[in-house]
């Protein structure tokens, strides 16, 4: 019996009391960094009531002698503070025909649930995927999800093999493997097999059939999962998913009012609402980055050394970073436009002299 019950307990409303995390705290474990507002250990993540453990993890020795960090079962394998997501490890469920028993073994339903947590799946980065020759599979819900209209929301593809050799790596798009969206603010699911479809009478050329809610960017289909049946065993049996989280199961509006609870602690922060419903999520104003949810969090991006993609004055040696963005100036006795233009030796004593100021875009933070 494959069960995935994530045991997320949580009262995650009232959110957010803003302590500041102590310097002792681990940042990281094994490979992974571990940004606030996730910590390991009392003190060091975002207390979100009693029993929420969506920040707090735990840095665990693994079976391969690495260790790795948790959100109880569930493996994380980053955090994202500049996009508000977290990736974590997932279970396939796969379903195979045994050659000795001569039955099918596997394929039972499968439910993750991360609904009393801050988590949420990413709709945008996930996609329902099967696997297989035969292979119909569900993914649902039986939650409220307010997007949806009605109690539940299911859907599914089918994976068929018609001409065995037309297998392609890379292509999921009904031959052999299949891919379907997933609606957006849901946070748990079921992931079951539609029986009549199976692979008992094709085991000689595809033994199994797979379904996994997956990140649709790291998911690249390989013909040996069909043909050798070797998903699991390339994989671990698991594959990562995006999560989407929040710091308050409230609007910006709402968070705002309670100055003590508010997660933007960093000046040169802001509070940007969830795309998944209520809840709310800080961010680094423009021309800053760095964790807004630290005090002094969001730093200046010097946009005229390194920190800069590319070097942003079209007159080399004029640009003077300014808190939150930059400008280019020409250097004494000449005038002209540093930023866009050239700069010029001055004719008379009147020429003004121009500075642009710039408000930068901070770049892109990644995992
Ligand atoms: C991680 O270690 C803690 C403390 O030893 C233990 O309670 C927990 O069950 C472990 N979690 C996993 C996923 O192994
Ligand atoms: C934060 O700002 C950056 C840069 O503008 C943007 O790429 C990112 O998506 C923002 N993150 C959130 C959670 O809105
Ligand atoms: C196949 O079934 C036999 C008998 O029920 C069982 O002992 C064996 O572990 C199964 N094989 C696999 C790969 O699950
Ligand atoms: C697909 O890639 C795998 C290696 O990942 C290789 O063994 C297999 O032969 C390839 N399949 C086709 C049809 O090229
Ligand atoms: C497999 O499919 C066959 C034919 O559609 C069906 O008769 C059989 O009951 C299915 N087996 C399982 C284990 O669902
Ligand atoms: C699969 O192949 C074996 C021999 O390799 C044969 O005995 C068996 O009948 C085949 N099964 C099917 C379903 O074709
Ligand atoms: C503000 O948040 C704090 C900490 O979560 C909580 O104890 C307090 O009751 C909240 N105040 C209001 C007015 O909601």
């Amino acid at each position: 019996m494959l069960l995935t019950l994530i045991a997320v307990l949580a009262s995650a409303w009232p959110a957010a009391a803003s302590q500041p995390p102590g310097g002792t705290c681990q940042r990281r474990c094994g490979d992974v960094d571990i940004p606030y507002p996730f910590g390991i250990g009392r003190g060091c993540y975002l207390y979100t009531g009693e029993n929420d453990v969506t920040f707090g993890l735990t840095c665990n020795l693994t079976a391969d002698g690495t260790y790795r960090p948790f959100c109880f079962e569930v493996e994380v394998l980053g955090v994202s503070v500049a996009r508000g997501q977290a990736r974590v490890r997932n279970e396939i469920n796969p379903w195979c025909y045994n050659d000795t028993s001569r039955s099918m073994d596997g394929g039972s339903s499968m439910w993750t649930d991360f609904s009393d947590s801050s988590f949420m799946l990413s709709d945008e980065d996930n996609r329902f995927t099967v696997v297989g020759c035969n292979s119909l599979a569900y993914v649902s819900s039986s939650e409220t999800s307010q997007f949806a209209t009605g109690s539940t929301y299911m859907t599914g593809c089918m994976a068929t093999c018609p001409g065995a050799g037309r297998l392609e790596n890379g292509s999921c798009s009904g031959m052999g493997c299949c891919q379907a969206a997933i609606p957006r603010g849901i946070n748990s699911f079921d992931v079951v097999f539609e029986e009549k479809f199976n692979t008992t009478a094709i085991a000689n050329f595809s033994r199994c059939s797979y379904a996994v809610l997956v990140e649709a960017a790291w998911f690249d289909f390989r013909t040996t999962y069909v043909t050798a049946g070797d998903f699991m065993a390339s994989t671990g049996g698991k594959v990562p998913l995006v999560l989407d989280w929040v710091v308050g199961k409230v609007t910006c509006q709402e968070a705002m009012r309670n100055t003590t609870a508010y997660a933007c602690v960093s000046s040169n922060s802001v509070c940007v609402d969830s795309r998944n419903g209520p809840g709310y999520l800080c961010n680094c104003s423009r021309g800053y980055q760095g964790n807004p949810y630290l005090q002094g969090g969001c730093r200046d991006i010097d946009e005229c050394g390194d920190g800069g993609i590319s070097y942003p004055c079209s007159v080399p040696g004029t640009c003077i970073n300014t808190p939150g963005g930059f400008r280019c100036a020409c250097p004494d006795k000449t005038t002209g436009n540093a930023y866009t233009g050239t700069c010029e030796a001055k004719k008379s004593q009147l020429g003004a002299h121009i500075a642009i100021d710039i408000r930068a875009s901070p770049t892109e933070a990644q995992y």
